[in-house]
């Protein structure tokens, strides 16, 4: 059973494609053609819950208690969820076309996203092993530097829904090779000792006392260090800056590629993306 198939870049897309070498996906017809009974379940079910997990730290998820759906329904989700579980990217990455479109509302996508969840966890019997994490909302000006989330699941996949328009909070993404071998190596006298932990937190299998994102995230754009300044100007050289539309997105392993949000004059709302790591 098959969830997503091939399809061509979108031709607003095709430049920034060629960039990042990607693959462009949508839904499978074996999905399109389980729309409906996706549509009816959630009718009968409503929202998914958001329940907390614990692991290296605190993280609520969005889920559904696949005990409580129909069996058929339930042994589908089982099929789909199987086709994440044979996806194996490292360096390459997946872009995403029509995923939320007439007939898959924000609503339907959220529920069948809580599923894919909720089958992922529970066919490893843990709990972190798959999270569909809520997004908060943000008030103001803001951004999101490039960083990697490092949860214990390797794969990050991001679809945007209420997007903002123009240059505004754009998605970002830079390669972790690009980091390590020009970002770093063109700001002169960087820290060796730096660098081999920078590089130490996306080879190192992260444990669930070893939460390393906020490490990550000082020694690349804490205001305290000398190369600060440096760091940004060579991280807006060689960053991917993209304006995906609803519906699309990416899929990355967060080991081999760092992602960000573009500094907004406005606000973000908790409803621009919809993320599952797995
Ligand atoms: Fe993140």
């Amino acid at each position: 059973m098959k969830l997503l198939k091939e399809i061509h870049a979108p031709t607003s897309l095709e430049d920034i494609t060629h960039k990042c070498k990607a693959k462009w996906f949508t839904w499978s017809d074996d999905l399109l053609s389980f729309q409906d009974q996706i549509e009816k379940e959630f009718q009968k079910y409503g929202q998914p819950e958001i329940l907390p997990f614990f692991g290296m730290a605190k993280a609520e998820s969005y889920n559904v208690d696949l005990q409580r759906i129909n069996g058929v329904f339930s042994k589908k989700i089982s099929e789909f969820s199987t086709y994440l579980t044979k996806i194996k990217i490292k360096e390459e990455v997946h872009f995403f076309d029509n995923l939320i479109c007439d007939g898959f509302s924000s609503d339907t996508f959220r529920f069948f996203f809580s599923c894919l969840r909720a089958s992922l966890s529970t066919r490893r019997s843990d709990g972190m092993a798959s999270l569909y994490i809520p997004i908060g909302e943000v008030k103001g000006s803001n951004e999101f530097p490039v960083h990697s989330d490092l949860y214990i699941p390797t794969y990050l996949w991001n679809i945007f829904d209420e997007i903002l328009v123009g240059d505004n909070g754009c998605p970002l993404l830079l390669p972790v090779d690009v980091l390590l071998n020009k970002v770093i190596k063109e700001i002169k006298n960087f820290p060796d000792d730096k660098y081999e932990y920078i590089k130490s937190v996306f080879h190192e299998r992260v444990l669930y006392n070893e939460d390393k994102y906020m490490e990550l995230i000082s020694l690349l754009h804490g205001k305290e260090n000398w190369w600060y300044e440096e760091m940004k100007e060579k991280i807006n050289k060689y960053v991917f800056k993209i304006k995906f539309g609803r519906g699309q997105g990416y899929l990355i392993n967060d080991r081999k590629w760092l992602h960000g949000r573009s500094f907004s004059t406005e606000g973000v709302t908790s409803k621009r993306l919809h993320r599952l790591v797995f």
